[in-house]
């Protein structure tokens, strides 16, 4: 059994993470400063450090006792991100160099990255695999993007074991058996919540209906909470040797906007109230994965259906 230092542990994915660790019979310490996230998250059987990414002294401190990372912590909204850079770089890039810098001065050298499909920016493939160019076309997947390559550094100079696992669009929520944890944004942004707020007064902007897909909608691949969680732990339990590898989390296959709405629909048993809007800047068409090489290296494929996602989702709103 590991001890793992849960960077993010307070927000949505990182919440889920701890729970299914303590669950599995691991220890968790929390480390969380909770700007984004939430004190209701924090599972009462982990330790919980409230503190910042720009802490080093208080992560060193974290990671004592800890052999493991699993690193959520930073911000995460693709918009904002254009709005404040200098935030990103120094959150997301900043932090992560002061995460590693704890595991080196702690002795741990053991960590699972969240990653993001937002490193390969527009591409003109699908499904796309990990040797597919990052080419980032926002400051959130910039920023993505250099904690990946600083591991691949790490790896070689200081022998750390790191994978980055690269989220496509994550949803759903995961029953603790006493509450949900789900995705409690604020602003809500992702496509399933607004889906499911949305109301003859406030209705679901669709961007865009005239882009190359079949239905003039973004295509995207949608991957649920707890699936992605399941594929963490295994590629925790896996780092022994040194190195670090990149790997594609998704479900390798794609839904439009307009079909997530339509199976939100059915769910609901009502119509979800819609407008088009002009379509959302840096927006790729289709975003789909390969996820061949987590198959093959992590034995993993996601068994959590699209309406699975939505209904979960919805059971989990607040
Ligand atoms: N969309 C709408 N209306 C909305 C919200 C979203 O039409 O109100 C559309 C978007 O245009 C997009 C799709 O629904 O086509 C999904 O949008 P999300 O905002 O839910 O997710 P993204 O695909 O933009 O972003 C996700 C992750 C990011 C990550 C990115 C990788 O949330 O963190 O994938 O490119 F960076």
């Amino acid at each position: 059994m590991s001890h793992v230092l849960v960077t993010g542990g307070a927000g949505y994915i990182g919440s889920i993470a701890a729970f299914q660790l303590l669950e599995a019979g691991h220890d968790v310490t929390i480390f969380d400063d909770l700007s984004t996230g939430h004190l209701e998250s924090i599972d009462s059987r982990a330790r919980f450090v409230e503190a910042s990414l720009l802490d080093i002294s208080k992560l060193r401190g974290a990671m004592s006792g800890c052999d493991s990372v699993m690193h959520f912590g930073g911000k995460s909204l693709v918009g904002e991100s254009v709005a404040k850079p200098e935030l990103y770089m120094q959150i997301n890039v900043e932090g992560s160099r002061n995460v590693l810098d704890a595991m080196k001065s702690e002795g741990v050298s053991r960590i699972v990255f969240s990653s993001s499909a937002a490193t390969y920016g527009e591409p003109s493939a699908a499904p796309i695999s990990e040797d597919y160019e990052a080419l980032p076309t926002n400051p959130y997947g910039v920023t993505k993007l250099r904690v990946d390559e600083l591991l691949s550094e790490r790896a070689t100079v200081d022998g750390f074991a790191a994978t980055s696992l690269r989220y496509f669009n994550v949803a759903g929520a995961l029953n603790t058996g006493s509450k949900w944890l789900g995705e409690f944004h604020n602003p809500e942004t992702h496509l399933i919540p607004k889906v499911l707020q949305a109301t003859v007064s406030n209705p679901l902007k669709v961007f865009g209906n005239d882009w190359p897909t079949p239905d003039g909608t973004c295509i995207r691949d949608y991957v649920h909470v707890v699936d992605l969680i399941e594929a963490h732990i295994t590629a925790l339990g896996q780092l022994v040797n040194p190195g670090h590898c990149i790997i594609n989390l998704g479900s390798g296959s794609g839904y439009s906007v307009q079909e997530v709405i339509s199976a939100a629909e059915k769910i609901l048993g009502r119509s979800i109230p819609t407008e088009i809007d002009s379509r959302r800047a840096g927006d790729p068409a289709v975003l789909v994965a390969s996820i061949e090489k987590a198959q093959k290296e992590l034995n993993w494929s996601p068994t959590r259906s699209l309406e699975s996602m939505i209904q979960d989702s919805h059971k989990a709103a607040r």
